[in-house]
């Protein structure tokens, strides 16, 4: 069964930016995507690094590690493991960063806005 979670207040969202929260021991990543938030898990599956520092690209966070892209709203892998600190490579070197691991998509929660403050859904 699925309980709502606290984040914290909307307004710590920049428009085109990102925002951790921490709910309940789990790090949530939280967009602001045009009038809606957006939110997933705060933990690149490629190697389990934060992406808070991550880059917002129209709806997917760029992880600022080794570049995988997300879709912030499904939680979809858009693009695996690109670089490293913000430089493309070439293939052969990408398939090398990425260790053996294959696309995986990080999970996605529902936000709600309830009188400025933004609450998720945690199973
Ligand atoms: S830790 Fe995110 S792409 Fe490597």
């Amino acid at each position: 069964m699925s309980r709502k979670v606290l984040l914290g207040n909307a307004s710590e969202v920049p428009q085109g930016g990102l925002k951790a929260f921490d709910a309940e021991g789990t790090s949530v990543l939280v967009a602001r995507i045009g009038d809606r938030y957006c939110a997933v898990q705060n933990r690149c599956p490629h190697l389990g690094l934060p992406m808070t520092t991550g880059k917002l690209e129209g709806n997917a966070v760029v992880c600022p590690w080794h570049g995988s892209r997300f879709d912030m709203c499904t939680g979809q892998n858009l693009d695996w493991v690109r670089g490293v600190l913000g430089l493309t490579l070439p293939g052969w070197s990408r398939r090398i960063i990425a260790l053996g691991k294959q696309p995986e998509g990080v999970r996605a929660y529902a936000v709600t806005e309830e009188e400025g403050k933004l609450y998720i859904e945690l199973p």
